[in-house]
């Protein structure tokens, strides 16, 4: 059970999730996953295909239900789930709109499109290197740039919370590295509470305050990590001695979780 403060702002206590198959049974893809998350706090989460890391943020985002155990936001459990934002590993982006406008869906959807949503689409655009881009369509967009469109919608409504599931997963190498770099720099604006799932240990390292390890389906928490490396944090880091340690670390705590099974 972790201990909690009031600067936590997702609690998570013996999250469970089982899922029905089609021959009658179930997959269990999360067991007993406790976490505490605290304010302002660049939270990553690596861990072997299948175990549950997408599963996790859907339930924390509720667009799925756990089986037991509870996700409490703030102080209350009322706190709502529009603090809310999330990016996916497509930026989901709608062809048939430019790209101030796939920025504008949800207040259009919403019917909230007035001055200060349109305002806070133009200073978006400015904050993610796009104000150049803006009467463009997607497909007239890199890979990247179009991760950032994803990125910018779901930070139109201001959540405190972002939930980004793998949203580099998709670039290329380098793209990717300038995008972690460019994510730290909005994440240091405001200090929204990032929890942040990838594949690459050394991104995971270098984007974190804490690294959750899970363990191979039914996804468990092997281990979370501290990474008290200074910030502002710099691609050079990745060189440092204490960079590769803490990197080495995780390596073999994914390994050692992987041959037990
Ligand atoms: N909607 C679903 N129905 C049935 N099984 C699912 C569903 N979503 C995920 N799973 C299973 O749950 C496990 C965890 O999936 P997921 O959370 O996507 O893992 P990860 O994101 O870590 O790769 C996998 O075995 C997957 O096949
Ligand atoms: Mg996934």
């Amino acid at each position: 059970m972790p201990t909690s403060t009031d600067t936590d702002v997702i609690r998570l206590d013996s999250l469970s999730m089982l899922y029905p198959t089609k021959s009658g049974g179930t997959v269990q893809a999360l067991d007993d996953v406790s976490l505490s998350v605290r304010s302002g706090e660049f939270i990553s989460i690596v861990g072997p295909s299948g175990c549950g890391k997408s599963t996790l943020l859907r339930i924390i985002m509720g667009l799925s239900r756990q089986t037991s155990g509870t996700v409490t936001f703030g102080s209350s459990e009322e706190t709502h789930r529009n603090q809310l934002g999330m990016v996916f590993q497509q930026p989901l982006l709608l062809p048939w709109r430019t790209v101030r406008k796939n920025l504008m869906i949800s207040p259009d959807l919403h019917h909230t499109r007035d001055a200060a949503t349109l305002e806070k689409a133009e200073s978006l655009l400015v904050m993610l290197g796009l104000e150049e881009f803006g009467d463009r369509y997607p497909n007239e967009l890199s890979g990247g740039m179009q991760q950032r469109v994803g990125i910018g919608r779901a930070l139109m409504h201001d959540p405190r919370i972002l939930l980004m599931d793998e949203p580099f997963g998709a670039l290329d190498a380098m793209t990717r590295d300038q995008m972690g770099l460019d994510l730290l720099e909005i994440w240091d604006q405001d200090r929204k509470t990032v929890l942040f799932v990838t594949h690459s240990i050394p991104e995971a390292v270098l984007l974190a305050d804490r690294v959750v390890v899970m363990t191979p389906r039914p996804g468990r928490l092997a281990d979370v990590v501290d990474v008290s490396l200074p910030r502002p944090r710099r691609l050079e880091n990745i060189n440092t001695p204490e960079f590769g340690e803490i990197v080495a670390h995780i390596r073999k705590l994914l390994d050692s979780e992987h041959s037990a099974h």
